[in-house]
């Protein structure tokens, strides 16, 4: 089977490696893919934006099941494009994509379907969300509507801060048309929790669920940034709420996504808030969550892409998803200055004996050496069975992973460990 996998970090690294596993993936290509990659899938360099570039070539290939993964291409409609063409593929169609590339329909969605989230309202103009903000509560979330590369939220603890977020998006534009739009949200708290759940539209199976740390420094401090490490399971996330989230969130927005005509196959990711009230959504991303997927993928011991293709089929049932009872954690490795400007271009070695724990996000291949090239360069995913013993064997591996000026942060699953003893 030829396959084709759009996207070039992390996450698309531990997706290639977990359908590699089976022996009917005989040839991966990665489109674009990256430089660490290149033991795994043979890497294209065709943008994952450039839909027109993706589908000539799966047609000229003669590709037999593509599989999407980053938001862009999924909003932009590369599942559409594809199956156009006669391809199966992986991912949710564009109309369904929306639940994340648009947080003013994915509220609503919320809101007229009774699933729990953060009470909210939407403006279109900038005078109105001023005029809002000189009596809402504080701290507001303000929130782009559309995708702001996982920058677009702003949580404002002053009016000052409210108005300058405001400010920023509807008159500087600095998300673009992403922020023509904004949703004014009330500030939720208690921790959070990411379930990436495979569904068919008919079915929905939640996968393991995993804690994302995604401020830059230590002890939650610093810039938002993709996310600098994960661990998996969360133990927030008891059975008790598992099954709360089944009954009140999961099943209810497949329903709601049926009910608007907007079916949506592929992984869903619900971003979750346990908060004194139950578990209420965050957000919703339309794909496996970058880092989640790299500790969710190596506890999964069922095939993955058996599951994928069960999804574009409807043929999904939770027999086919089985999880093993160990803990994972991922740290990630940055570059300096990631979230913001960064360097790029320094050696980076791997350690052979590390190799198969490694998922790269950011580099380039020269004359056979690896060079970063990314924010957040590769995540090291350590599995054990336990959460204390797979975050120590996860840092102890990042310790062969070297490169000038190597940023981690140095407590991931601190809180997670917190919570387990
Ligand atoms: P999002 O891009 O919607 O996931 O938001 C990014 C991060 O902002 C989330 O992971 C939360 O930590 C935080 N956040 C978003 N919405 C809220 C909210 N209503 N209350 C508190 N924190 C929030
Ligand atoms: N780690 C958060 C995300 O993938 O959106």
């Amino acid at each position: 089977m030829k396959i084709l996998v759009v996207g070039s970090g992390g996450r698309e690294h531990a997706v290639i490696k977990k359908i590699k596993e089976n022996p009917e993936a005989s040839e991966i290509f990665a489109l674009p893919g990256n430089g660490g990659m290149e033991n795994d899938a043979e890497c294209v360099n065709i943008a994952a934006t450039d839909i027109e570039g993706i589908t000539d070539f799966a047609v000229k290939n003669s590709i037999d099941y593509a599989i999407v993964t980053p938001d862009d291409p999924l909003v932009l409609g590369c599942v559409d494009a594809l199956e156009e063409k006669g391809i199966p593929c992986f991912g949710p169609r564009k109309n369904a994509a929306v639940i994340e590339g648009s947080k003013v329909f994915s509220k609503e969605l919320m809101k007229k379907y009774g699933i729990p989230t953060a009470k909210y309202e939407v403006f279109s103009d900038m005078e109105k969300a001023l005029a809002y903000l000189k009596t809402a509560p504080l701290p507001a979330v303000i929130k782009a509507d559309g995708l702001a590369l996982g920058k677009g939220v702003i949580i404002a603890f002053t009016r000052e801060e409210a108005e300058e977020a405001v400010v920023s998006m509807m008159r500087d534009k600095k998300f673009g048309k992403s922020g023509e739009n904004i949703v004014i949200e009330e500030f939720l708290e208690g921790p959070e929790v990411s379930v990436l759940s495979f569904t068919d539209g008919k079915t929905v199976v939640p996968m393991i669920s995993s804690m994302d740390h995604k401020r830059a420094c230590d002890n939650d401090e610093g810039l938002n940034t993709g996310g600098m490490g994960t661990v998996a399971p969360n133990p927030y996330y008891t059975d008790a709420i598992a099954k709360e989230c089944m009954d009140k969130i999961f099943l209810p927005t497949i329903t709601a996504m049926n009910a608007e005509g907007r079916t949506f196959k592929g992984c869903l990711y619900f971003g979750l808030m346990i908060t004194k009230d139950g578990p209420k959504v965050i957000e919703y991303n339309c794909r496996f969550g970058d880092p989640e997927t790299q500790v969710v993928l190596p506890l999964l011991e069922s095939d993955l892409l058996n599951i994928m293709l069960s999804v574009t089929n409807e043929t999904l049932s939770a027999d086919k998803v089985r999880f093993s009872d160990k803990s994972a954690c991922c740290v990630i490795a940055a570059s300096k200055g990631y979230p913001l400007a960064y360097e790029k271009g320094k050696l980076l070695t791997i350690d052979e004996s590390i190799k198969e724990n490694v998922f790269v996000a950011g580099a380039v291949k020269k004359d056979g050496k690896l060079f970063t090239n990314g924010g957040r360069v590769l995540g090291v995913t350590a599995v054990e069975s336990t959460l204390g013993k797979a975050v120590v064997s996860a840092y102890k591996m990042m310790e062969k992973v070297s490169f000038e000026n190597k940023y981690c942060r140095s407590d991931i699953g601190k809180k997670a460990l917190s919570k387990t003893n």
